[in-house]
């Protein structure tokens, strides 16, 4: 691996910096993609400003878009064996499960993240209430218990962490931490192409192991960054 990149944030374009990863020198993908989502302005009910301006704190934050399927091959180029959580939406399952599953044969879990006080909706469809995290692997052993081998987690909206670290979809914590110890171990090397404000890196780092995240947009490098220094 070049040493450039070990425990490093760096900021750009992940579809081209990941090209520069040698294959077979990531030992696991935490990953949390654009969801596939369009733009849309809600014109009345009484929540169509709240929501308005969610669609456009998402526009302006690159969180929109869906993965262009490139991607999933870097993905499967950089693994040493595929070990790979994937956060979507439920239009982006399908895509994802015909890759790792139908073409590349991994196991796979479908995991879920349910907000028990989701933003009202008026009418004619389910709540905005969940979002998903599929996991593949092949030939990974994994080191759950109990406790950490469940596979959906219920919190309230993390309004909170938004806020702290400056970011519209930021992870909770407590989430990747147990994703990061049941699938690799200190030292290994763990990768995020779309950092977001450094949720992946900030636990690899906590938990000992080696990260590696890019990240588009110059103010959530540098918060990711500043993030990541102030742990010891
Ligand atoms: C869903 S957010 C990730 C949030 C993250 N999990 C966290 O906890 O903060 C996706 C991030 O990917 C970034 N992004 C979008 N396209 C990208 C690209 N081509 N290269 C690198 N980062 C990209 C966006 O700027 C956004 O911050």
């Amino acid at each position: 691996m070049n040493e450039k990149f070990l425990n490093q944030i760096i900021n750009g374009n992940s579809y081209e910096l990941i090209k520069q990863l040698p294959d077979k020198s990531v030992d696991l993908i935490v990953t949390d993609p654009p969801y596939e989502l369009a733009n849309k302005t809600v014109s009345k009910g009484f929540f169509s400003t709240h929501l308005n301006n969610l669609y456009e704190d998402f526009a302006n934050a690159n969180v929109m878009g869906g993965l262009q399927s490139e991607m999933l091959d870097e993905f499967m180029r950089v693994m040493k064996k595929p070990n790979i959580y994937i956060w979507c939406n439920k239009k982006q399952i399908p895509e994802y499960l015909n890759y790792f599953v139908v073409d590349h044969k991994c196991s796979f879990e479908i995991m879920v993240w349910i907000k028990s006080n989701p933003m009202p909706l008026y009418g004619r469809n389910y709540l905005n209430d969940k979002e998903f995290c599929l996991y593949f692997r092949k030939g990974i052993p994994l080191t759950t218990t109990y406790d950490t081998g469940k596979t959906y987690w219920i919190t309230q909206t993390n309004k909170v962490d938004k806020q702290k670290y400056g970011h519209p979809t930021v992870k909770p914590e407590f989430i990747i931490d147990m994703l990061i110890k049941n699938s690799s171990k200190e030292g290994d090397v763990i990768l995020d192409c779309f950092l977001g404000s450094g949720t992946t890196a900030a636990c690899a780092k906590k938990l000992k192991r080696t990260y590696i995240g890019f990240e588009l947009n110059q103010e959530f490098t540098q918060r990711a960054i500043e993030r990541i220094n102030l742990i010891n």
